[in-house]
């Protein structure tokens, strides 16, 4: 069966990012010229996605918005002849239909912002993004992805290695490997401490997931930092279902984090051509501070 819908949890507080997301999801931050979201939204259609469906909090509208026409700035931009610009607002407008709204009405943690979407996922397997886990490579991972579940069938989560001494940060998994970047998951600790740690492979932000996982979250056992987690629902889920990890080529930035926010600006504006040098004359300048 092939993967055509994606559910992009937007509803979280981003409180690592008080004052900017009081008003606004953080998914709308900018790296360079795109907010975080356009990316998961460009990686999700590069892999053949179908259907967005959004579950949203605070700043919808301004999500909304961003994937909607807007006539005055088509206009004004036509009539300034900025044709480049004019394509690009227009281009990443999606096809009319193709995008679903529903409320997560209260922050209670990611597994709860997926199981706001059963009703509109159904009875299919299905991927989650989380915008703010942004990463930069030359294998798009959601594609890879899909790649790997028309080959396993079965429910998969994307991985990384971790300095061990941050695995409290992320759900850890106890993992067979199986193939150079693929696991088999036994199971799976949210924000384990270090010592208690079963590896350093940890969970980031790109999922296949059958439908069943549905049932399991809609246990709402509430897990760590009194959130409905998915890694629970994911750890029952392995009881009944074999679950892997896909472990990605490239580098994450973790986009909720201010300092991993800035980097990401970093690392992106160095691959514009129109920026790197003046970039890299200013990073050779501040360095001399250091
Ligand atoms: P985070 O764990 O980063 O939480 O969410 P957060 O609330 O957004 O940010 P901080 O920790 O307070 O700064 C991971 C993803 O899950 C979504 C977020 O929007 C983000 O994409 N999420 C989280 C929800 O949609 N609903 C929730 O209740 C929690």
């Amino acid at each position: 069966m092939k993967i055509k819908k994606a559910v992009f949890p937007v509803a979280g507080l981003g409180t690592r990012f008080i004052p900017a997301t009081k008003a606004m999801a953080k998914e709308m931050l900018p790296v360079v010229d795109k907010p975080l979201i356009q990316y998961a939204v460009e990686e999700a259609f590069d892999a053949g996605i179908e259907q967005i469906i959004f579950v949203t909090g605070r700043g919808k509208k301004a999500l909304e918005d961003h994937f909607d026409r807007c006539f005055e700035v088509e206009l004004t931009l036509q009539n300034k002849g900025k044709k480049d610009l004019l394509k690009q607002i227009q281009e990443l407008v999606p096809k009319t239909g193709t995008i679903v709204y529903t409320r997560q009405n209260e922050p209670l943690g990611l597994g709860h912002a997926i199981w706001c979407a059963r009703d509109i996922v159904g009875d299919e397997p299905f991927a989650v993004l989380l915008a703010d886990d942004l990463i930069q490579t030359n294998k798009p991972v959601l594609t890879e992805m899909v790649k790997k579940f028309d080959r396993f069938r079965a429910s998969i989560a994307a991985v990384m290695e971790v300095e061990k001494d941050q695995t409290d940060k992320y759900g850890i998994l106890d993992a067979s490997q199986l193939e150079k970047n693929i696991f088999r998951i036994n199971d799976m600790v949210e924000k384990p401490a270090p010592k208690d740690a079963p590896s350093n492979l940890a969970i980031v932000g790109r999922y296949i997931l059958t439908p069943t996982i549905f049932k399991h979250l809609g246990k709402k056992k509430t897990g760590a930092g009194g959130e409905i987690q998915l890694t629970d629902a994911m750890k029952s889920l392995l009881k009944e279902q074999p679950v892997f990890g896909y472990k990605f080529e490239g580098t994450r930035f973790d986009c909720g984090d201010k300092a991993g926010f800035q980097m990401a600006n970093l690392a992106f504006a160095l691959e514009r051509p129109d920026m790197r040098d003046k970039l890299i004359h200013f990073i050779k300048e501040i360095q001399k501070d250091f």
